[in-house]
């Protein structure tokens, strides 16, 4: 594989596990605030993070090349609100769509046809992971600190399978 399109895609691994490591974080903090439905959305996505290291995991190791994994950061852990964790959810996967798209770049600009294709999913799966996150923010927005429309917003949160949104092949 063209050497700086590895490179770029051996960052982006660090880059998802990093993610599902932020997750697993904000997961704990929603769970220690009781919290229960929040907390095990945020778990599921933190599997779905590192399903997605994974699939550019498997790729690299296709193409014949070496995985190099990288030190992952100590995550945010101290929050403000339930509703904060979700803030900066969303802001966590804008930053990884500006990832995605720079990584498409590097491999376009680079002629790797393989690599743009792999990254195809990835681009796609962004716009649905922020379109949500999106959503759940303006929830939260919407109900403030009213407690009964926050029990039933974690109640909603609660009842995401892990079948809901499969990593598609
Ligand atoms: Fe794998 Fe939510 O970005």
């Amino acid at each position: 594989m063209n050497p700086r399109v590895l490179e770029a895609i051996n960052r982006q691994i660090n880059s998802e596990l990093s993610a599902s490591y932020s997750y697993l974080a904000m997961s704990a903090y929603c769970e220690r605030q009781k919290f229960m439905g929040a907390a095990g959305w945020l778990r599921l996505q933190s599997q779905e993070e590192h399903m997605h290291a994974m699939k550019l995991f498997d790729f690299v190791l296709a193409r014949d090349c070496d995985v190099q994994l990288q030190a992952i950061e100590q995550p945010k852990a101290d929050f403000k609100s339930v509703a904060e964790v979700f803030e900066k959810a969303l802001q966590q996967e804008q930053e990884v769509s500006r990832q995605i798209d720079a990584l498409y770049e590097v491999a376009f600009h680079e002629k790797a046809f393989s690599a743009a294709a792999e990254l195809q999913w990835f681009l796609t799966e962004q716009v649905e992971e922020e379109k949500t996150a999106r959503e759940i923010v303006a929830k939260f927005r919407m109900v403030g600190n009213d407690p009964a429309s926050l029990l039933d917003l974690d109640r909603d949160l609660g009842a995401r399978s892990a079948s809901e949104a499969p990593v598609k092949e």
